[in-house]
C-alpha cells in the first residue's frame, strides 16, 4: 500500500518482487527482432513508442551498437502509476531523437527497462535502481556491462536529477550537450541542424547515407527499367567498382551478388521478353545493400529543408569515398565507370550533362589514384562554384548548408597556399588536399563501422552494421516509402530529377521526357 501511495507522487519506491522460478537464460532473440517489433508497432498506428524497450537479453547488444553519442535509460515498473503518467513526457522527448521520423537522429538513444519483469531484476540491481522512474545518462558503451552505485565518486553514467516533465528532461539534456533542442522541433524545420565541418562525427555517420544513396540509385534503375543493351556494360563496370571498394560491406556483398548473377537476371532481352511478371518484379525488388539497410534516412546529408540535399549529396559522398579506396591501376577504370554511370543512370538531366562534359574534357588517361581523386574533388568544386551563384540568385539553396569551396579552412588550413589575384582562383596545396580527402572519405567515413566491428563478437564490419539499424531504431521502410522520402529530399539543384517530377502536381513534370533520353 505504501508503495502505491508513493507512486502517486512522481517517484515510486522500489518494489522488489521475489521471483519464484527464474526463467531460462537461453533467450535466443536476435537483435533484429526488436526492429521487427518496432516496425509492427509502427504499422498499428498512433500508439507506438519512440523509446526503445530493452531487457536483460538485449541491453548490452543494443547499447554497444548504437551510433548515438549518448543514451538515456529509464528504469521503471509497469505497475507504477507514476511511471505510466511519466510515459507521455518521456515519449515526447524520445520522438525528437528516436525512430525513422526523428528530428535529430543518431544523437541520443532513449530506452526503457521494465524492472518489474523478472528477467531484468539483476540488471536493475546493478544500477542500484532505488525509485521509479529512474533515469540515467551516459555514453552508450559505458552502460554495456555497466553498473552504478549511489556513493560512486566519479562515473561516466549520471542520474538525471529532475526529469519530471518533458521540458525538464530536455532542459537537462540541453545543458549536457550545450544544445538548444526544443519539444517543438519538427523534422525539416531544423534550426539546430548545422554543419560543423571540423566535427569528425558528422562524416563518420555518412556511411548510412552512402548506403542509402546506393540503394536509391539501384531502386531507380531497377524500377524504371534503365538497364538496356546500351547501358548494361556501364552498369556492370560500376557494380565491379562497388563490389571491390564500396565503404559498406553489405553493399559490397549485394553488388557482388548482383554481378555474379547479372546475365541470368538481366539477359539482354530482359525487358522485351515475355517473361513471367512475377520473375521481373522479384528482380526489381532486389536490394543492393541488403534488406536490413536503414532506408528513408539521411544523417550526414540531411537537409534543413525537406527538398534539399539527400540523394545527390549521398551520391557525391559515394563517389569520393570510392575515389580514395582504389589502387593506382584502377584509376582510369574508376574514372570511366563513374562517368558512364552518372551519364547513364543519374536521373538528373542537368547534372549528368554537366558532369559528362567535365569527363569529356579530360585529355589523358589517369595513372594514379591520387590524380583521379583530385580530379573528382576539383570537378565537385566547379559544381559548387556554379551552384553557389545560382542558389544565391534564386534563393533555392539550403540556408544551413550553403555551397562552399571544399575543404573549408576549418577543415584544412594548410590546403590553402594563397589566392591568385588575376584569375581570382585559390592556389591549392594538392598534397594536403589529397591527404584531407583520404582521411575524410577513407578512415573517418568508415571509422564508425570499424570501431563497432572490432567491438562485435565476430569482428565483422557487416554484422556490426546490421545491428546498428536496430540500435538506431531506424525502421526499415518499404521501398515505396523510401522513394517517397527520396522525392522529398531531392535537391533543388537537381530539379530535373525524375523521381521528383514523377509527382504530377509539381511544376517540374515536363522534365519527365528527359528520362527517355537516358
Ligand atoms: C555527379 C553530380 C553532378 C551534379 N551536377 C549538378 C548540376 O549540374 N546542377 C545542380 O544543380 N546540381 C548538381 N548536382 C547536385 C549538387 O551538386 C548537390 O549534390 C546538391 O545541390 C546538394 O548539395 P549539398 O549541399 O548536399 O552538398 P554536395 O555538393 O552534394 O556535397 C556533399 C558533401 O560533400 C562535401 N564536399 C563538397 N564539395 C566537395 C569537394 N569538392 N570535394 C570533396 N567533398 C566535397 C561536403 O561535405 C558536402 O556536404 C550534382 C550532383 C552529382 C552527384
Ligand atoms: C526482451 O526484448 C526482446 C525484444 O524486444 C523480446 O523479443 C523478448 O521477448 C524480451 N524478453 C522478455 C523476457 O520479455
Ligand atoms: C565542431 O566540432 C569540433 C570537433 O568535435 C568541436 O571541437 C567544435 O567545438 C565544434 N564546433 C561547434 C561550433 O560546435
Ligand atoms: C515537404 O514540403 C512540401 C511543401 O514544399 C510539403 O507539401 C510536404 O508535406 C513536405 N514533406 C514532408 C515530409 O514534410
Ligand atoms: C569508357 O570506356 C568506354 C569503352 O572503352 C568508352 O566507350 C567510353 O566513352 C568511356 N567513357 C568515358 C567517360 O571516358
Amino acid at each position: 500500500m505504501m508503495n502505491l501511495y508513493l507512486c502517486l507522487f512522481l517517484l515510486c519506491t522500489l518494489f522488489v518482487c521475489c521471483s519464484a522460478t527464474s526463467s531460462s537464460s537461453s533467450f535466443h532473440v536476435s537483435r533484429r527482432s526488436i526492429l521487427r517489433e518496432v516496425h509492427d508497432n509502427d504499422e498499428s498506428g498512433a500508439d507506438h513508442d519512440y523509446a526503445v524497450d530493452l531487457n536483460a537479453t538485449n541491453f548490452d547488444d543494443v547499447l554497444k551498437d548504437t551510433p548515438a553519442t549518448f543514451a538515456v535509460v529509464e528504469f521503471f515498473a509497469h505497475w507504477c502509476p507514476a511511471c505510466r503518467n511519466y510515459k507521455p513526457h518521456y515519449e515526447k522527448v524520445a520522438r525528437l531523437f528516436n525512430g525513422p521520423d526523428a528530428v535529430h537522429p543518431g544523437m541520443i538513444l532513449l530506452t526503457r527497462v521494465d524492472c518489474a519483469l523478472k528477467i531484468n531484476t539483476k540488471l536493475c540491481d546493478k544500477f542500484s535502481v532505488g525509485h521509479y522512474p529512474m533515469l540515467f545518462w551516459g555514453p552508450p558503451p559505458k552502460f554495456v556491462g555497466g553498473s552504478w552505485e549511489p556513493k560512486q565518486e566519479k562515473s561516466d553514467i549520471n542520474v538525471i536529477d529532475n526529469p519530471r516533465t518533458a521540458e525538464l528532461l530536455l532542459n537537462w539534456i540541453n545543458k549536457q550537450m550545450s544544445s538548444s533542442f526544443s519539444l517543438d522541433d519538427q523534422k525539416f524545420q531544423n534550426d539546430h541542424l548545422s554543419s560543423n565541418v571540423s566535427d569528425p562525427g558528422q562524416i563518420a555517420r555518412a556511411i548510412y547515407d552512402v548506403e542509402e544513396a546506393t540503394s536509391i540509385a539501384f531502386d531507380i534503375i531497377l524500377e524504371h527499367k534503365m538497364i538496356k543493351p546500351e547501358t548494361r556494360a556501364s552498369l556492370i563496370k560500376f557494380l565491379q567498382l562497388l563490389t571491390a571498394h564500396h565503404p559498406s560491406r553489405r553493399c559490397r556483398k549485394g553488388a557482388g551478388e548482383l554481378l555474379v548473377s547479372f546475365d541470368d537476371l538481366y539477359p539482354t532481352d530482359f525487358w522485351s521478353s515475355p517473361k513471367q511478371e512475377n520473375d521481373k518484379s522479384s528482380v526489381r525488388n532486389f536490394q543492393i545493400c541488403g534488406k536490413e539497410a536503414p532506408r528513408g534516412y539521411w544523417m550526414f546529408c540531411r537537409g534543413s529543408k525537406n527538398e534539399t540535399r539527400g540523394f545527390s549529396c549521398g551520391l557525391w559522398v559515394l563517389l569520393h569515398s570510392l575515389s580514395v579506396r582504389i589502387e593506382d591501376g584502377e584509376s582510369q577504370f574508376t574514372f570511366n565507370a563513374t562517368c558512364d554511370f552518372v551519364h547513364n543512370f543519374f536521373v538528373c538531366e542537368e547534372c549528368r550533362q554537366h558532369f559528362y562534359k567535365m569527363c569529356q574534357s579530360v585529355s589523358s588517361p589517369f595513372n594514379k589514384a591520387r590524380d583521379y581523386a583530385l580530379w573528382l574533388w576539383n570537378s565537385h568544386n566547379k559544381v559548387n562554384e556554379r551552384l553557389m551563384k545560382e542558389e544565391a540568385s534564386l534563393g533555392t539553396g539550403d540556408p544551413k548548408f550553403p555551397k562552399t569551396i571544399w575543404p573549408p579552412k576549418q577543415l584544412c588550413s594548410s590546403c590553402y597556399l594563397g589566392h591568385d589575384q588575376r584569375s581570382n582562383k585559390i592556389e591549392w596545396n594538392q598534397d594536403e588536399v589529397y591527404k584531407t580527402l583520404t582521411n575524410y572519405y577513407g578512415k573517418t567515413l568508415a571509422s564508425l563501422s570499424k570501431e563497432r566491428g572490432n567491438a562485435g563478437n565476430d569482428g565483422t564490419e557487416g554484422a556490426a552494421l546490421e545491428d546498428l539499424i536496430v540500435a538506431t531504431n531506424a525502421v526499415v521502410v518499404p521501398v515505396g516509402a523510401a522513394l517517397a522520402i527520396a522525392v522529398a529530399s531531392c535537391a533543388f539543384g537537381a530539379l530535373a530529377c525524375y523521381w521528383r517530377s514523377q509527382q504530377k502536381s509539381r511544376k517540374y513534370f515536363h522534365h519527365l521526357h528527359s528520362l527517355k533520353n537516358i
